[in-house]
């Protein structure tokens, strides 16, 4: 089945003819979705919860409201009327998105249901699983100390989840609130965090067999207009699978191409290619797949630019969000890479307001080395404030060398 491609007319920024974008989430991600729109003339409206978010500081115009308030949102969307309403983050009133797209109001990317359903990790799992029957870590869905238990020791009639598994509130995203389970005594402690950690107090969780991983991937999916014999189509693109590792479900450090078995990779792709055609639209995605052997999972998806695609602003000819802004617009794209590279995170360390940045000199003196830095007003300790990258003819030489170059970046209290 093809899907006709839509595309939008390019204007002249801050004139009738402007073509006008809102991106909802303004953080490093958002930031440069932000940059490579305005290179291509686009109006841009940064809204995010917080003032002098990192890609409002690159946008046209900000907006700082709740948008997790669906009146809040709305008004904010009427008021503005966007061509294209962009997500960056989950914690969105998505229903409310829903009903602006079925009245007409606007187009969200890539389409509102694609934002509800990637909002929780029920609904993403439900689709990928009992929908679209891909293979997933076996799965529960609780609203009780009771019922995890119950789950986990299969006491409730249905197979046991067993230990080690790991537990995450259903909202909740960077690792927050989830926890690995090894025993019986870690069940009432992941509870009691998994609680605290989501991002609405929702009173539930999913608890997952824990997959045995030889290691995990992002495969980056771009539903993007065609060329050649399917120009005027929506076409699926793959990027080169790109390998990471996550600490307490926090990304830290990210490469690309991560080598994969033939096999491996067609499963990861079609696995990526029958969720990405079902959630719709255009845009990039990020499909997250755990991998053993010629086994692949899914693990979960982010109908945007992914974190750990930060590694493409020095490995691709367009980065994630060159792409994405790409496939939005309707434009055609190329997804190949330019040179293998690493990324590596740059954590606050510390908590406080403007912050200065030290060792940057030095981070930057290895060629092949780049830096950025969000930007943001505040720092925390566990807060991610820049990305060290670089590109290196070896994938392991360049994951050195990030390292390495973020280890130089010291993140320091003003003076
Ligand atoms: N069932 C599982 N088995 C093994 N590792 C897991 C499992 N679920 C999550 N993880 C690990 O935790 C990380 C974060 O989990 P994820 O579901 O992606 O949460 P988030 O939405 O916070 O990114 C994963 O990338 C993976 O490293
Ligand atoms: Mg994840």
């Amino acid at each position: 089945m093809t899907t006709p491609a839509l595309t939008l007319p390019l204007g002249t920024p801050l004139s009738p003819s402007a073509t006008r974008v809102m991106l909802l989430g303004a953080g490093e991600l958002g930031k440069e979705v932000l940059i490579a729109l305005q290179r291509l003339g686009v109006e841009t409206i940064a809204v995010d919860r917080y003032d002098h978010a990192p890609g409002q500081q690159v946008a046209h115009h900000s907006r700082t409201i709740a948008m997790s308030d669906p009146q809040a949102l709305r008004a904010l969307i009427e008021a503005e009327r966007p061509h294209l309403v962009v997500p960056e983050i989950e914690a969105i009133a998505t229903p409310e998105l829903e009903a602006l797209e079925a009245e007409g109001a606007v187009r969200v990317i890539p389409t509102a249901r694609a934002a509800r359903l990637t909002m929780d990790r029920e609904g993403i799992r439900r689709l990928a699983a009992e929908t679209l029957g891909l293979p997933t870590s076996p799965y529960r869905f609780c609203d009780s100390l009771a019922e995890l238990q119950a789950a986990i020791d299969g006491t409730d009639g249905q197979p046991g989840i067993g230990y080690p598994c790991v537990v995450k509130p259903v909202m909740s995203s960077s690792g927050k609130g989830q926890s690995k389970l090894d025993g019986p005594a870690d069940v009432a402690p992941a509870w009691d965090y998994a609680m605290q950690g989501g991002r609405v107090s929702h009173g539930r969780v999913i608890v997952e067999g824990f997959i045995d991983f030889d290691y995990e991937i992002t495969q980056l999916t771009v539903r993007a207009a065609g060329t050649g014999a399917q120009q005027g189509e929506v076409m699926t693109h793959f990027c080169d699978p790109i390998g990471h590792i996550q600490v307490s479900g926090d990304y830290v450090e990210s490469w690309q191409p991560h080598p994969m078995h033939p096999e491996a990779l067609r499963k990861a792709r079609q696995i990526a290619q029958a969720v990405t055609d079902n959630l719709g639209g255009q845009g990039l995605f990020g499909v997250e797949l755990f991998v053993k052997g010629e086994q692949v999972w899914f693990s979960e998806v982010s109908p945007r630019p992914h974190d750990t695609g930060l590694v493409t602003l020095c490995t691709q000819v367009q980065s994630e969000f060159e792409l994405h802004a790409r496939a939005i617009l309707g434009l055609p794209v190329d997804t190949r890479l330019r040179s293998p590279g690493a990324s590596a995170v740059i954590y606050g360390g510390v908590d406080a307001q403007a912050v200065v940045f030290e060792g940057v000199a030095e981070a930057l003196a290895e060629p092949g080395t780049d830096i950025r830095l969000f930007g943001k007003p505040e720092s925390f300790v566990k807060r991610r404030m820049g990305v060290a990258l670089a590109a290196n003819t070896d994938v392991e030489a360049a994951r050195q060398q990030a390292k390495a170059a973020a280890a130089r970046v010291k993140v320091r209290p003003a003076p």
